[in-house]
């Protein structure tokens, strides 16, 4: 069985990142969408609230569990059978680190491939912090994010106010 991980934060998911999930569905067996809980920024969501709101986009996408992990990457890999790391590609400016970590990876487990897909042009300005600036600032971020839980995020923006 094929299986691929796509690892991130997901602070808030975005129609980018939807993007990358519905496209690599296609390729795998199974899709595991793995949430950070120790990364290093401070998230608006935690790590439940963060599963919650992918579980509610993937309507229609019955290869794609969404899960958590803790640590190193590679080990959560290794505890899940999965063989590639899928990571979404938006820009010229993502490439340095994501080729560090690409190779940081294939150290750790040669055997352990890392694919990019590109992000679709459309998509390619978001990241999950702009979702999150625009919204507290009361501007519209239909379209950029999956439509049902828009009201989670200015729901949620509110509560930090
Ligand atoms: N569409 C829209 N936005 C996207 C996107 C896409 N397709 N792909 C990435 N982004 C945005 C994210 O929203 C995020 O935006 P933000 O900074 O505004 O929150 C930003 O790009 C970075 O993405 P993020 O999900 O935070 O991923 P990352 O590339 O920094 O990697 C982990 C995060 C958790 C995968 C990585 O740190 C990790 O593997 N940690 C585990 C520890 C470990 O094993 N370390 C050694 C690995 S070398």
């Amino acid at each position: 069985m094929k299986i691929g991980v796509y690892p991130g934060s997901f602070d808030p998911v975005t129609e980018g990142h939807m993007d990358i999930i519905k496209r690599s569905a296609k390729m795998f067996d199974k899709v595991i969408v793995a949430v950070a809980r120790n990364y290093s920024k401070k998230p608006l969501f935690t790590a439940e609230e963060r599963m919650e709101l992918i579980q509610r986009s993937l309507q229609g996408l019955p290869n794609v569990e969404v899960d958590s992990f803790e640590g190193l990457l590679m080990d959560y890999i290794h505890s899940k059978d999965a063989q590639v790391i899928i990571k979404g590609l938006r820009a010229i400016s993502d490439f340095e680190y994501e080729f560090q970590m690409a190779l940081m990876n294939r150290k750790l487990d040669s055997k352990v491939e890392t694919i990019f897909m590109m992000t679709s042009y459309k998509y390619s300005f978001l990241s999950s912090s702009m979702i999150k600036e625009v919204a507290s600032l009361g501007g519209c971020i239909a379209g950029l994010v999956p439509e049902n839980i828009i009201p989670d995020i200015y729901r949620k923006l509110k509560t930090i106010r």
